[in-house]
């Protein structure tokens, strides 16, 4: 069994409402009784709070902080005002955002520092496009993400890795376990290159179309320490079968 405890984490997205957090419980309940596995929900951050108070023991997470504390900075939010509301962790440089909002690494990895240095779990995603798979530089893509986007030092927090392969996010294509072992054995070498015994710590997450049916298969490949997902956790229903799947049998 892997040293690494398996850690689940439901990114809601642009998703979700007040009446919508009666999921928590019953996700809460079976993450108590499967054991062994540690689960969270990033809700928008307007449900932060109240997501808070429903929580069970579940670690409520945000999808995105600011680098900076506080300051002229319109519609952003920062590690402190995450943290005043209740999260205890934040995915930072997920794909839609480095797409959307044009994050470059650069700026994932100030997040990311912003995010450890308040003692956050930092969930940093990586991932490439399909078209640099096909042309065989996903590893290539990746590593150089990595460089660029994970921080060098920390004394706080707890730095996750979340390979989500952009093709295979929202639609269905899950990376088959062969690609999946490859990449995550790639990138467990790159952080034992870059970070010593540590490297070997960092938990590392696939995320991309995980689902009750296919969850069980992904769990078992080498180096896949958990979860991130999208689609299949808005709903106790859909969640539960991939937090009862991660956990130790
Ligand atoms: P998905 O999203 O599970 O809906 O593919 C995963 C993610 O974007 O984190």
């Amino acid at each position: 069994m892997s040293l690494r405890r398996k850690l689940v984490v439901g990114n809601w997205k642009m998703n979700g409402n007040l009446a919508q957090l009666a999921e928590l419980g019953p996700i809460a309940e079976a993450a108590r009784e499967a054991g062994g596995v540690d689960v969270g929900i990033c809700p928008p951050f307007t449900l932060i709070a109240a997501a808070g108070t429903r929580a069970g023991g579940l670690m409520i997470g945000a999808q995105d902080c600011h680098a900076k504390d506080k300051g002229a900075h319109t519609g952003c939010t920062s590690v402190a005002m995450i943290k005043e509301a209740g999260a205890r962790a934040v995915i930072v440089g997920h794909s839609e955002r480095r797409t959307d909002q044009h994050e470059t690494d650069p700026e994932v990895r100030a997040k990311a520092e912003a995010a450890l240095a308040g003692g956050l779990v930092t969930i940093v995603c990586v991932g490439e496009h399909a078209l640099d798979r096909a042309a065989g530089k996903h590893e290539a893509v990746v590593s150089s993400q990595l460089d660029g986007s994970l921080p060098d030092g920390w004394e706080e927090g707890e730095l996750v890795v979340a390979y989500e392969p952009v093709w295979a996010i929202g639609t269905g294509n899950v990376a088959t376990p062969a690609d999946v072992t490859g990449m995550h054995g790639a990138i467990r070498a790159a952080l034992v290159a870059r970070y010593g015994d540590l490297g070997g710590r960092i938990r590392i997450l696939y995320g991309g179309s995980v689902k009750a049916d296919n969850a069980a298969e992904l769990f078992a490949c080498p180096e896949v320490d958990g979860a991130l997902v999208g689609g299949a956790s808005l709903t106790a229903e859909q969640f539960v079968p991939i937090v009862e799947a991660a956990a130790p049998s």
